[in-house]
């Protein structure tokens, strides 16, 4: 089994890939809490993106609740844009015990906030390299490889220990949406942690500190979601490679 989670698309396209390559199944993190494995000794996988240099909030739940007897060979694929930092770390430590192997695809950053995420040729060249990051990854799946094979982990722990905790700082207070909005409720139906209701026709976020992943204002067919000040010039990203869940 591979478990994702993803906000744009990008970890599904990439647990997606595996699947298809090693006869496994795709299972979406937010669908099976808790989840329990079956002792069948199969390998266990877990696909998702990096927020703040950490994991997110999902995920941790995700891992936190999951029940497996450990007979399985384990693996965690990250798909940040730039660098996992300890991700895994915190990972490992949510789940109560250390993965077998760690793995890193980089894909195109979907932090509308801060960076363009509507560049479709750079999107492009990056989803091109990550076809053969994939392609190496599942070669080392397949041959059971052990240890940390991610190469992308920047300023590791110091990332992570500095940056992570700003991301459990943030809040919903910072969505908004325009006239665009026609009141369509797909926001809502795609959060993966129910934080947004239709109340009179427009999207309204419950308090507190959601997943940040975006999948409201990515998808949103009229684009009018915007996070802070920053996130409308930078535009909307769905991952554009799709496969059907195996
Ligand atoms: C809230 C948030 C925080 C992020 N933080 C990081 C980060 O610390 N390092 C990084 O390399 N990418 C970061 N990213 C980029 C994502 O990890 C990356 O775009 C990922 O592929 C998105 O996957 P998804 O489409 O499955 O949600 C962040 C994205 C979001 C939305
Ligand atoms: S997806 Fe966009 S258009 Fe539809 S309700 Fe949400 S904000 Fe409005
Ligand atoms: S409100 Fe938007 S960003 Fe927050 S968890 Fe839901 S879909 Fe993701």
């Amino acid at each position: 089994m591979i478990y994702y989670f993803t906000g744009a698309g990008n970890s599904r396209y990439v647990a997606q890939r595996l699947a298809k390559a090693l006869g496994d199944t795709v299972a979406f993190m937010p669908h099976h809490i808790p989840a329990t494995v079956p002792d069948n000794g199969e390998p266990l996988g877990f696909v998702f993106p990096v927020y703040f240099w950490g994991i997110p909030t999902l995920v941790k739940r995700f891992a936190q609740q999951l029940q497996t007897t450990g007979n399985h060979y384990t693996y965690t694929v990250l798909t940040p844009s730039g660098s996992s930092g300890d991700a895994i770390g915190l990972f490992e430590k949510a789940l109560r015990r250390p993965v077998d192997a760690h793995y890193c695809v980089l894909m195109p950053d979907t932090y509308a906030p801060m960076f363009d995420c509507a560049d479709h040729d750079k999107n492009a060249a990056v989803l091109e390299r990550a076809e053969g990051e994939i392609d190496n990854v599942i070669a080392l799946i397949k041959a059971h490889a052990t240890g940390d094979h991610d190469t992308h982990h920047g300023r590791g722990r110091l990332a992570t220990v500095t940056m992570y905790p700003l991301y459990l700082a943030t809040t919903t207070r910072r969505f908004a949406t325009n006239d665009a909005c026609t009141g369509c409720g797909l926001c809502a139906k795609l959060c993966p942690d129910h934080f947004i209701t239709i109340d009179n026709g427009r999207p309204k976020w419950r308090k507190g500190h959601c997943n940040l992943c975006f999948a409201c204002l990515h998808h949103c067919p009229t684009f009018a979601i915007q996070y802070g000040r920053n996130s409308r010039k930078h535009g909307q990203y769905t991952c554009p490679k799709k496969l059907s869940d195996q």
